[in-house]
C-alpha cells in the first residue's frame, strides 16, 4: 500500500522566523501521531532552521527547486549536493518554474536526474494549461511531461509526481476528483510503461491545485491518488493540520485517533 503524502509548497513565502513559527504551530496541531507522511518545502533560506525547529518531529523536509550541476558557476543557484543531508525531498517542474523560469521537460529531466544521484526524492510535478484542458489534450500533454522527464532515469522507490492542472493553481478552482483520478490512472500507466507495473503501484501521485481543507476529502477518496501538494492553504497551520488529519481519516478509517507509534 502507498503511504498518503500531504507535501505543503510554501512558494516564495515567510522570513526565517515566520517560517519557523509556522512549522512550530503545524507540528503543535499534528501532536498525536499520524500514518500520513507530512512534508514541508519552505524557501531555501530557510531549510537548516526548519530542519532544527522539526527536529523531534516526524515531519519531512523538503526545497522547491535545485539546479541540474553539482556545482559550478551557476551564481544564485543551489546544487543537489547542498541540498542532500539537509532536506529529504525537491520538487521539480512545479509549473511556476516552468512557466516564469524557463524549466523546460529537458532541464526538468535533468534536475529530477540530478537530484536522484544526491540521494533526494524528487517530487515531478506535470499538468496542463487551461487552453491544453479546453482543447482536450490534458492526456497527451502530462503523458509527454512525465515521459520526459523521467527520460532515461531510474526512479524506482523514490519518485513522487504531482498532478498539478495550471489552471487550478492558486485560483481557487480546484479540479474534480475524478477527473483528476482519471488523469493520474493515465501517469500509473505511463509509469508502468517504463518501469513496469509493479515499479509504478508504488509511486505516490498527489494532486496540487487549490487544495484546501474543504476539498481535501474529494481528492483522497479517489483510488489513484496518493496525497497533496498544498499551496496557499499550506500557508494556514489550521488548514493544512485539518488537510492531514482528514486524508489520515479517509485513508486509515479504523485506527484509533491517537497512537503513540511515531512521535511527533
Ligand atoms: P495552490 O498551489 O494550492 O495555492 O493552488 C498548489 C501548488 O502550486 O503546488
Amino acid at each position: 500500500m502507498r503511504l498518503p503524502l500531504i507535501a505543503g509548497n510554501w512558494k516564495m513565502n515567510t522570513t526565517v522566523g515566520e517560517a519557523v513559527e509556522l512549522v512550530r504551530q503545524i507540528s503543535k496541531g499534528l501532536s498525536g501521531a499520524y500514518d500520513v507522511e507530512v512534508l514541508v518545502c519552505p524557501p531555501f533560506v530557510s531549510l537548516a532552521a526548519v530542519k532544527e525547529a522539526l527536529r523531534k518531529t516526524s515531519i519531512k523536509l523538503g526545497a522547491q527547486n535545485v539546479h541540474s550541476e553539482d556545482k559550478g558557476a551557476y551564481t544564485g543557484e543551489i546544487s543537489p549536493l547542498m541540498l542532500a543531508g539537509l532536506c529529504e525531498y525537491v520538487i521539480v517542474g512545479h509549473s511556476e518554474r516552468r512557466q516564469y523560469f524557463g524549466d523546460t521537460d529537458d532541464i526538468v529531466n535533468r534536475k529530477v536526474g540530478a537530484a536522484l544521484r544526491a540521494g533526494l526524492k524528487p517530487v515531478m510535478c506535470v499538468g496542463e494549461s487551461l487552453e491544453e484542458n479546453e482543447a482536450g489534450r490534458t492526456g497527451e500533454v502530462v503523458t509527454r511531461q512525465v515521459k520526459a522527464g523521467l527520460a532515461g532515469l531510474d526512479c524506482s522507490g523514490s519518485l513522487v509526481v504531482a498532478y498539478e492542472p495550471v489552471w487550478a493553481i492558486g485560483t481557487g478552482k480546484a479540479a474534480h476528483g475524478k477527473q483528476v483520478n482519471d488523469t493520474a490512472r493515465l501517469i500509473r500507466e505511463t509509469l508502468a510503461e517504463l518501469y513496469g507495473q509493479e515499479v509504478a503501484a508504488d509511486i505516490r501521485i498527489l494532486y496540487g491545485g487549490s487544495v484546501t481543507a474543504d476539498n481535501i476529502a474529494e481528492f483522497m477518496e479517489q483510488s489513484e491518488i496518493d496525497g497533496a501538494l498544498v499551496g496557499g492553504a499550506s500557508l494556514k497551520a489550521d488548514q493544512f493540520t485539518s488537510i492531514v488529519r482528514q486524508t489520515e481519516e479517509i485513508f486509515f478509517p479504523n485506527n484509533p485517533p491517537t497512537k503513540d507509534l511515531i512521535p511527533w
